[in-house]
Parts: structure tokens; sequence; C-alpha cells
């Protein structure tokens, strides 16, 4: 695997794999990778000749109380694994190589819609971090395809409308949820869960499910669904940041008619915040 820490190094390996006509996928990762980031890998490989991953801890998409410094930096045993699963490339630039002129002067890609409720709501300015960073990545590496986790499936929602509404000539794939054997979703943040914690950190899991279970045995009450499912987590010791029945495109509170409904979850454990989600159609 070859390993890039400037823009200028990456673009000139890649010019040349363009040159060969190669097509190249693109999986954009903030690092401490796990099984599921590996999957995300294999399934760039099935349609790409060159699978590029890049690591990169985005400042931008922190808020000041978040855990930018204390994210896991594990660079050496990402490296290990993504040669072991057989990526091509990796892109793993440091702060002042995405932004030269800071974070406060950098010019920002919004999304306007979908990014203010569920996670945007509880972390200001998160989407718009993560938009222009992508974006930048985009710029950077061009590739044909991109890989993204339907574990974040606001984040993949909106990544979809802004390569939609700024024609980005890139083709956006989704990877299925990877998850533990009980259900909890694998997360990098999994790892601030507490040993005494983990038994129970699947709540926010069996809670989706729960929802799903009832909607599609006809329970149109959405909101006694929702308030239900909090009560379970609260019940579980855990505090929920948002528990919602979306309509799947929109991400708006679905409609009683909707046809494809996805319900969405965060909660908070003693050191965590964790996302889930499940779709039903
Ligand atoms: O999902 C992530 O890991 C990040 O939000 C991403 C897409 C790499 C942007 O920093």
């Amino acid at each position: 695997m070859q390993i890039f820490h400037t823009i200028k190094g990456l673009r000139e390996a890649l010019i040349q794999a363009r040159q060969k006509g190669l097509r190249i996928g693109f999986v954009p990762t903030m690092g401490n990778l796990h099984q599921a980031h590996i999957e995300l890998i294999k399934r760039a490989q099935q349609t790409s000749d060159v699978v590029v991953c890049s690591i990169f801890v985005n400042g931008l998409q922190f808020g000041l109380n978040e855990d930018w410094d204390k994210y896991p930096r594990t660079f050496d045993a990402d490296c290990a694994k993504l040669r072991d699963a057989g990526c091509d490339m990796l892109f793993h630039p440091d702060d002042n190589e995405m932004y030269p002129n800071g974070l406060d002067s950098q010019t920002r890609v919004i999304c306007s819609t979908m990014t203010d409720v569920l996670c945007g709501a509880s972390r200001p300015g998160h989407f718009e971090g993560v938009t222009t960073v992508v974006t930048k990545l985009f710029n950077i590496v061009q590739p044909d395809e991109a890989i993204f986790g339907i574990k974040d499936y606001q984040q993949l929602a909106v990544i979809r409308r802004m390569v939609e509404d700024l024609c980005v000539p890139i083709d956006i794939i989704e990877a299925p949820i990877h998850r533990e054997p009980d259900g909890l979703a694998m997360s990098s943040r999994n790892g601030y869960i507490t040993a005494e914690e983990r038994p129970k950190a699947n709540q926010l899991h069996q809670s989706l499910n729960w929802i799903a279970e009832q909607i599609k045995s006809g329970k149109r009450d959405f909101l006694a669904l929702e308030a239900k499912a909090k009560q379970q987590i609260e019940a579980a010791g855990f505090k929920t940041d948002y528990i919602t029945v979306c309509n799947s495109k929109t991400l708006e509170m679905a409609a009683v008619d909707d046809k494809h409904i996805t319900v969405l979850g965060a909660m908070y454990t003693e050191s965590a915040r964790l996302i889930d989600n499940v779709s039903l159609s």
C-alpha cells in the first residue's frame, strides 16, 4: 500500500492510475479502523480497480465540547488493517495540508436541508464540517465512486444531496451497517463504552428494531412509539438524544402513509454518543 501525506503526492500517483483507465474507488475515514471500515474497502474493491482510503480526523466537524482531542489516532494499526485488506493507497494528511489557511477562514460547503435536525440539532455545524471536508477530499482524490456506511444515515443522505445539488460526478455507494454479535453497530466511538455499560449498549439497536416491528404490525402512532422507545433506553441506564421515525429520503418526521420509513436514534452512555438506524420499506 502506498501512503501519501501530501495532496501533490497523491494526485501524481492517481494521474498515472487514471491514464491507465483504471476506476478509482474512495473510502474516507477518520481512522481507528474496525471491521466495518474494512467492509467499505472490500465493497470498493468489488467495483474499482484502485482503492484509496483517507484517514483524517477533521476538526471542522467537531463541536467545541466534543471529542476531537481524544479521538483515537491509531495510525500504525490502521495501516496494518488496510494492508491486510489489500487497500492500494492511503491518504493521511495533517491539519496544515487540509486547512493551510486555518479552520476559521476555510471556505465552507453548506447543505441547506437535513443538516439542522437529528444529529445536526445536537451537533450544530457538524454537517457543514462534513460536507466541507468531503468536498475537499473528493476534489483531491477525484474518485469515480465513494463508499459510505449507512450507519451514519443522515451523513449519507446529506452527502447524496450535496452531490446531486452540486453536480459532483461521483457515484455514492452505501454499505450496510456492520454489527457486533449482540447487534451494537460498529463504531470508532464504541471504544469509549465502559465494560459496565457494554452488556446493555445494544439497547439503541433493540429499541429501534422494536419500533420497526410495531410499525410493520400496523401501528402508526409514531410519537407514542418514540416515547416508549425513549423509556426503554432510559430504563437501561442511558440518555436519549433523539428517536425519530422519519421519511427515508427527506428525514422529515414520517407521515402515516409514507412508504419508505427510517427510524433513527442517538443515545448517550457515560462517555460515548452512539447512533443507529433501521429502515423499513
Ligand atoms: O464518517 C466519517 O468518518 C467522517 O464523517 C468522514 C466522512 C470521513 C468525514 O470526515
